[in-house]
């Protein structure tokens, strides 16, 4: 959808579809000339989802669409940017060619400000807009292709264009992690990598190959991509601000582009799903398309570890040890938790190479964060308090929330070796996650901030937000982490 923002004072001038946010107890605020009819004012509750269209009874607009963000003390930009979705979803079910949204002064208010609610009506459209249709062989074109926005200011004009760009590079995650195996493959993630490149002219782009990976020692990557006959990438993107940097960060997103289990190979049922063993590494790429466009003041690497996990002949063998980057030897106990082997290469390359201050990983790591947090949450592992604070408040402004648990050393002691240094998993115990993240801790440099999520279940499964939500990729941890680099102190 293409967005373009107005000044709401004056006339509405002709449109189709006019969109019009309330809260609660409060009469619904309208563009200057238009007017609804008393029964459709008293139809509306402005209860939280509720919507109400109507035939306006003075003013141009064909048509006006009342959408209820709940109680005024309730609402919020998450409030907002699902109204908005609503919003887009009711245009295209209209047939209309372009949806205008009224963004009131009470309303801007009530979400923080314009900067804000001019972000999360661009969000909530584009992404409310989104659909997966690129492998149908008979295609409909969408017929709301765009969005005008009316809000006050310069600030809700800046709030319009950041929401915008967040919107599509969510969008774009979201197309990453939805193609299937077939068509998303290690290679793929290093011409998507390329292709970023090309557009931003703020972005370069180098890939590893599995020799150059061999000649750095990174046996505990390869150990996974040994049995595909798809060789592994390893992505790395770098992004440097136009004046003066005010730090080095390091994004690392898993991207198992399939993750059949290996000679440890999973059950049936549901295997599909694990096509979205790359959302880590999509999210990264989608911090990326948003970076083309945006200038943060801050020195940012995207590093993604891709590869297939399957059977073979040549395959990794249950028992087997291989050695990591850093010389640590670890014994592949369970060919499925392939994740934390390609993500300790490529933290150790990340630290020893890049040496930032902070590194976010992200990563669909384990079944049983799904268990403890469900599929609303990304669980959280942070070194620091200032990193699980940033986060946090990052996870409440986007709607990507996270929860922290812990890295703790009697998890760590879990994953000690018999006969390398480490095992990939633990025995008995179920807690499988903080093992997981306590696994990668040995691979991160001393003195490195870091934080690992674990996006297991956040990355696809989650109830249904009007804007996202259902089987298909959430594109998880783009606005979170972009929220967390333009707020970092
Ligand atoms: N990619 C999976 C984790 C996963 C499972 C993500 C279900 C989303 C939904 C990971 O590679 C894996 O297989 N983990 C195993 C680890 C186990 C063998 C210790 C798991 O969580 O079951
Ligand atoms: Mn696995
Ligand atoms: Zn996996």
């Amino acid at each position: 959808m293409k967005l373009s923002v107005k000044e709401r004072a004056g006339k509405l001038g002709r449109t189709d579809l006019c969109v019009v946010f309330a809260t609660k107890g409060r009469r619904p605020e309208l563009p200057e000339g238009v007017e609804v009819s008393a029964a459709a004012r008293k139809d509306f509750t402005a209860e939280f989802r509720a919507n109400r269209l109507c035939d306006p009874v003075a003013g141009d607009a064909k048509r006006v669409l009342l959408v209820g963000l709940g109680e005024a003390k309730s609402a919020d930009a998450e409030s907002l940017r699902r109204a908005a979705a609503i919003a887009a979803k009711e245009a295209e079910r209209l047939g209309v060619a372009s949806v205008t949204c009224f963004v009131g002064e009470a309303v801007e208010k009530t979400v923080g400000g314009a900067e804000a609610a001019g972000a999360a009506v661009a969000e909530g459209l584009v992404m409310g807009s989104y659909r997966y249709d690129e492998l149908k062989s008979k295609r409909k074109k969408p017929s709301c292709t765009a969005g005008v926005l009316l809000g006050a200011g310069a600030d809700f004009k800046r709030g319009v264009r950041l929401g915008r760009i967040l919107g599509e590079a969510n969008c774009y995650t979201r197309d990453l992690q939805n193609r299937p195996g077939n068509k998303m493959r290690p290679r793929d993630f290093a011409s998507e990598a390329r292709k970023l490149a090309r557009k931003g002219g703020k972005i370069t782009t180098k890939v590893l190959s599995e020799k150059q990976m061999a000649d750095l020692g990174m046996g505990s990557l390869l150990s996974v991509s040994a049995g595909s006959i798809e060789p592994a990438q390893l992505v790395h993107m770098t992004y440097k601000p136009k004046g003066k940097s005010k730090g080095r960060l390091a994004l690392v997103g898993k991207g198992l582009t399939f993750d059949s289990g290996g000679i440890s190979l999973k059950p049936g049922a549901r295997m599909d799903e694990m096509k979205f063993d790359m959302s880590g590494g999509a999210a990264v790429m989608g911090v990326f398309h948003a970076l083309c466009s945006l200038d943060l003041p801050y020195e940012i690497h995207g590093v993604v570890p891709a590869s297939e996990n399957m059977p073979a002949n040549n395959a990794t063998k249950p028992g087997d040890v291989v050695t990591a980057m850093n010389g640590r030897t670890i014994e592949v106990i369970n060919t499925d938790a392939e994740g934390r082997l390609i993500l300790a290469d490529a933290l150790v390359y990340t630290s020893t190479k890049i040496k930032p201050d902070t590194i976010i990983d992200l990563a669909t790591l384990t079944g049983a964060v799904v268990v403890a947090l469900g599929h609303e949450l990304s669980g959280m592992f942070p070194t620091t308090r200032k990193l699980a604070k940033e986060l946090t408040a990052s996870g409440e402004r986007t709607g990507e929330l996270v929860w922290e648990l812990p890295l703790l050393d009697c998890h760590k002691d879990q994953m000690k070796g018999v006969y390398g240094d480490l095992r990939n998993i633990n025995s008995g115990q179920g807690n499988g996650s903080t093992t997981g993240a306590a696994f990668l801790s040995n691979f991160v440099g001393e003195g490195i901030e870091w934080c690992h999520l674990d996006i297991a279940g956040s990355a696809w499964g989650g109830q249904d937000r009007d804007y996202r939500g259902g089987k298909t990729g959430s594109g998880v941890g783009v606005r979170l982490l972009i929220d967390y680099i333009s707020n970092k102190a």
